[in-house]
């Protein structure tokens, strides 16, 4: 039996020939009267229904290239039914709004509006992509320095309002990130920064690409902090399950080391050399951050390379880097512990010295 909408009675929806549909949804009538005046207005009568759907709320601080493509590639997931952007540039910030919204015909419905810090009440994640850009020959100290003090203020103005989760990407994203967790004294487990994502994605396209195996086949991790130092995980990738190690001599290339090193090479320069060639990179991070955003948001334990508040991990403590990390609905549910060989674990120790020093040269 369902619920007339209009006079709130009972209907059997299978004897009844007073039936009509909106946004896809059947609705069912006691009488042609009560289905005319459902038609004329169906919002006056299922506005409750609707309101008392779940919201799922999304904001966006910084309205610059990576918060509106996340803002866009989120829309078209129906995941949100609401994105906030919000930003220091009014103009701007309607702008982008006005130009997301237009595109609503053909995306899933979600309510797109320029927001306040306020609107992270009750917000289920909060992505930071604001932040300055490093000078010509500024030293990435310096540019942390400068982002840190944007970060003490913005920081309370977030978390004040306690949202379930904070998605950090501005960088020096690992320095940040434990920014973030300090100045807002919110669970570290819901501080969560994007660290490795991009890289150990730019990792899997490029081996997918020298195999010649999908990379969605491809196994590896980047890990430790999101720039120079980070580290590929060479001891662990696999195609379709078979070690690299047994996958080489099967595939019949003879593939020098040489090779190895030049991919890895090309994803830790990847970001300069586009920003080189277009000014930022801004889509595959905003597909990124879309599959952090799911993984938090469905409650899918799914394993990514995030940036944490790593203590006692390796011998590793008090400094946010990148370990394979499972994400649910409470943000961080389990950091794993990856059997590294020698080598490897010293470059991650390597990264978390250089990343700890930071965090000490700028007072934090
Ligand atoms: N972690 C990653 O993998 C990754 C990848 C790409 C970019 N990034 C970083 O993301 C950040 C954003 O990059 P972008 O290309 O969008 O830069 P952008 O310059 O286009 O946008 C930055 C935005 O931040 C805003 N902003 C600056 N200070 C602010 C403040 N106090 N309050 C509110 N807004 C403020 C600016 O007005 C601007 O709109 C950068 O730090 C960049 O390095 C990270």
């Amino acid at each position: 039996m369902k619920t007339d909408p209009v006079c709130g009675m009972k209907v059997d929806e299978n004897r009844t020939r007073q039936k009509s549909m909106f946004r896809g949804m059947n609705y069912y009538f006691c009488s042609a009267h009560c289905k005319e005046s459902f038609e004329r207005d169906p919002l006056l009568y299922i506005k409750e229904e609707e309101e008392s759907l779940p919201e799922r709320k999304v904001i966006v601080v910084g309205t610059g290239a990576v918060g509106t493509t996340y803002a866009y590639a989120l829309m078209r997931t129906g995941l949100a039914t609401s994105i906030a952007l919000v930003g220091r540039n009014p103009d701007k910030v309607r702008a982008q709004v006005m130009d997301l919204n237009h595109g609503l015909m053909f995306v899933p419905p979600v309510h797109i509006f320029e927001g306040t810090y306020e609107d992270c009440k009750g917000a289920d994640l909060v992505a930071v992509t604001a932040g300055v850009a490093q000078k010509p020959g500024e030293t990435r100290i310096e540019l942390a320095r400068r982002n840190a003090e944007i970060f003490r203020e913005m920081i309370p103005l977030i978390a004040r309002h306690e949202p379930k989760s904070i998605l950090v990407v501005t960088n020096p994203v690992d320095v940040l990130t434990y920014a973030a967790i300090k100045i807002s004294g919110m669970p570290m487990n819901r501080i969560i920064g994007s660290g490795t994502v991009l890289d150990t994605a730019r990792f899997r396209y490029l081996l997918s690409r020298h195999c010649g195996v999908d990379s969605r086949n491809v196994h590896g991790y980047i890990l430790g902090e999101h720039g120079d130092s980070e580290v590929p995980i060479w001891s662990k990738v696999d195609i379709g399950g078979v070690s690299l190690a047994k996958y080489c001599p099967s595939c019949g290339r003879q593939c020098p080391e040489e090779e190895m090193e030049s991919i890895f090479n090309q994803v830790k320069n990847a970001a300069y050399q586009i920003i080189q060639g277009k000014g930022a990179t801004n889509f595959a991070i905003g597909l990124a951050m879309v599959r952090v955003t799911e993984a938090i948001m469905r409650n899918e334990n799914s394993i990514m390379t995030v940036s944490t508040l790593v203590d006692d991990l390796y011998d590793i403590r008090d400094v946010c880097l990148s370990i394979p990390t499972v994400l649910n609905r409470n943000g961080v549910s389990k950091q794993m512990y990856l059997e590294l060989d020698s080598d490897e674990e010293q470059k991650l120790h390597a990264s978390a010295d250089l990343l700890k020093k930071t965090i000490r040269d700028i007072g934090l």
